[in-house]
């Protein structure tokens, strides 16, 4: 509980303009999408800095990501989906191995570590998201809950 707290209040402090400042809970498929774009965009961040040797730099933005993805864990506890919160936490467990190749600035195990942790929310994606072929918008897979 206090681990959703804490984050609870980053989120608050990173969170701006479209999203109520008191609701920070990630527990509606709404909340979700806006989390998930919120991770999107930090994540690229990461990848980004990572690219012109910011390491610095990607690891703020990776403390960003990681507030995003912790929090976005209790979408998966409210709806009972106890594979996806492990593999939530799997992604957190693997952004935690990226910020210490970053602290170390080892370029190879940053390369190494950031391609795990694609992997890692390939794996939720793959499993529980949907692209609308038209539109090219992403949604939680049908029928989930
Ligand atoms: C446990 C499951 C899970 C994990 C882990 C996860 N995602 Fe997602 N993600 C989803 C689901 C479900 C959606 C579709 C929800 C939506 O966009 O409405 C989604 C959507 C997205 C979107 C599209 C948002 C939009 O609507 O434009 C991006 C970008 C994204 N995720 C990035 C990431 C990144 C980067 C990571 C890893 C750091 C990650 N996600 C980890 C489940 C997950």
């Amino acid at each position: 509980m206090r681990r959703f707290l804490t984050s609870a209040a980053l989120l608050a402090a990173i969170w701006t303009g479209s999203v109520v400042h008191a609701q920070t809970k990630v527990d509606t498929p709404e909340m979700l999408d806006k989390c998930m774009k919120g991770i999107g965009a930090s994540f690229g961040a990461v990848f980004k800095a990572v690219g012109s040797n910011a390491f610095a730099d990607a690891k703020t933005e990776l403390a960003k990501t990681k507030a995003y993805v912790t929090a976005s864990q209790e979408f998966w506890v409210v709806n009972k989906k106890d594979d996806a919160l492990q593999l939530a936490k799997d992604t957190v467990a693997k952004m935690d191995v990226l910020d210490k190749a970053l602290g170390a600035a080892d370029a190879a195990a940053v390369g190494a570590a950031a391609k795990e942790v694609g992997g890692a929310c390939a794996a939720c994606h793959n499993k529980y998201r949907e692209q609308d072929a038209t539109t090219k918008a992403f949604s939680l897979k049908a029928g989930v809950i």
